[in-house]
């Protein structure tokens, strides 16, 4: 599995640092909203990262998930359909999405816009990952681990057709993989 990788972008150091980091902000502003949020995980690509943050969270917090579909190999097709609803109803509340990598930033945008319409108080996004060269829609995470260039990237929850979420680092994928 690790022949498949050209490069280790972020080792799980690096990783694991920078989730302090993170963490430690969104508590503080969190803490400063009064608010208990739902930190709502989008399966499978955030459970790593998810698992990091928020056992570094002091503060009153939910966790739920759900599982959207908007990608199909390595191309995001801005279509984002709910496969796994969250079990907690988001009205009046405060949510905190966790992403593993904002590419297009079609995905959270729709995902965004569909807890707006179903009554959430405020949605903010912490992404793992940034890749802005990719950018077609206007969004911007929150909080963002760290910024990637435009390589297709997996690892440490991302993958290529299921395989490599395991990785314990994030690493560039060679291209004769999806090539
Ligand atoms: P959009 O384009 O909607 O897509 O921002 C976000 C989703 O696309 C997936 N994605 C990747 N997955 N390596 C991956 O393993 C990548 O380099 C990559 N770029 C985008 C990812 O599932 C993300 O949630
Ligand atoms: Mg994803």
């Amino acid at each position: 599995m690790s022949d498949d990788i050209l490069k280790v972008l972020l080792n799980e150091e690096q990783i694991e640092k920078r989730c302090i980091e993170l963490a430690e902000q969104i508590e503080s502003d969190y803490e400063k909203l009064h608010a208990v949020p739902i930190v709502v995980g989008l399966l499978k690509g955030s459970v790593p990262f998810m698992a990091e943050l928020i056992k570094r969270f002091t503060f009153d917090c939910e966790i739920d998930f759900m599982s959207v579909s908007s990608y199909d190999g390595t191309e995001s097709i801005g279509d984002v359909r709910i496969e796994k609803d969250m079990d907690i109803s988001c009205r009046g509340r405060h949510i905190l999405v966790v992403e593993d990598i904002v590419d297009t930033g079609r995905t959270l945008r729709e995902v965004k816009q569909m807890f707006m319409n179903k009554g959430a108080t405020d949605v903010k996004i912490v992404s793992l990952l940034d890749k802005p060269e990719r950018r077609v829609v206007d969004i911007k995470a929150d909080y963002v681990g760290y910024t990637v260039p435009n390589e297709f990237v997996v690892g440490y929850g991302l993958d290529y057709n299921q395989k490599y979420r395991n990785l314990p680092f994030i690493g560039i994928l060679k291209p004769e993989i999806y090539e």
